[in-house]
């Protein structure tokens, strides 16, 4: 898109899969509009360097490969920060923590422990490191697209529970009373944004935009925003 006067806006392009509430949902006035934390996030991120921030939603499982094609610029998606995949792309500082939380219905009390876990047919979202999780405690894993079809397989009783991210998971039982949510004690999980390798640059000037809203109260605000 071309703006007045000749100049030509300059976009920072983050992909993201709005499946993912708080962080990133479909909604607003028109309901087509991708909205959450992350995308606060990164608007700002863009609007530091004179950009313009555009949205590519995708599957979350097509996130890597498109930075890694060049295809956008950065990732926000509630991105777990994780060796493997700090193997093929680079993280802005953690920015949020979150676990893992094991979703039921409030009538199983069968699961109380993540021993309890062990063989139970879990519902994930695919590629997340819910579901590399999963794929380690149990041969019964069924991943889905979304975290919202993972929850609906609960809901129709073909599977036991669903391993989801905690603050997603919260937003989903509030709109879900027959189910119920455990922390047990999985691993704290921190995400960051992810650029590719070769963009030193850009890395350098998210993790500065982070510690200019960490410092300006801005980070905070956004957080008293977005979560619950
Ligand atoms: N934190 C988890 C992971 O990194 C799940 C993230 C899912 N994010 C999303 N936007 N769907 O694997």
């Amino acid at each position: 898109t071309l703006t007045g006067c000749g100049s030509k806006e300059e976009y920072l392009v983050v992909g993201t899969n709005a499946e993912f509430p708080p962080f990133e949902y479909i909604g607003g006035a028109t309901g087509d509009e991708v909205l959450g934390f992350d995308i606060d996030l990164a608007k700002q991120i863009a609007a530091d360097q004179g950009k313009t921030l555009k949205v590519e939603n995708m599957k979350f499982d097509s996130l890597i490969v498109a930075l890694n094609a060049g295809k956008v610029d950065m990732v926000a998606a509630g991105m777990t920060i994780t060796p493997e995949r700090k193997a093929s792309v680079d993280f802005s500082q953690p920015y949020y923590e979150a676990t893992q939380v094991v979703i039921t219905p409030v009538t199983n009390v069968s699961i109380n422990s993540v021993d309890d876990v062990k063989g139970k047919h879990i519902a994930v979202q695919l590629g997340s490191t819910g579901d590399i999780m999963a794929k380690e405690l149990s041969d019964n894993v069924t991943a889905f697209n979304t975290g919202f079809e993972a929850i609906m397989e609960l809901k129709n009783g073909k599977v036991d529970m669903v391993l989801f991210d905690s603050e997603p998971a919260a937003k989903h039982l509030a709109k879900n009373p027959q189910l119920k949510m455990q922390k047990l004690n999985f691993d704290a999980e921190y995400y960051g944004l992810a650029v590719a390798k070769n963009n030193p640059e850009l890395l350098k000037q998210i993790n500065a935009s982070i510690d200019t809203m960490k410092q300006n109260g801005s980070f905070d605000a956004l957080l008293a925003k977005h979560m619950q």
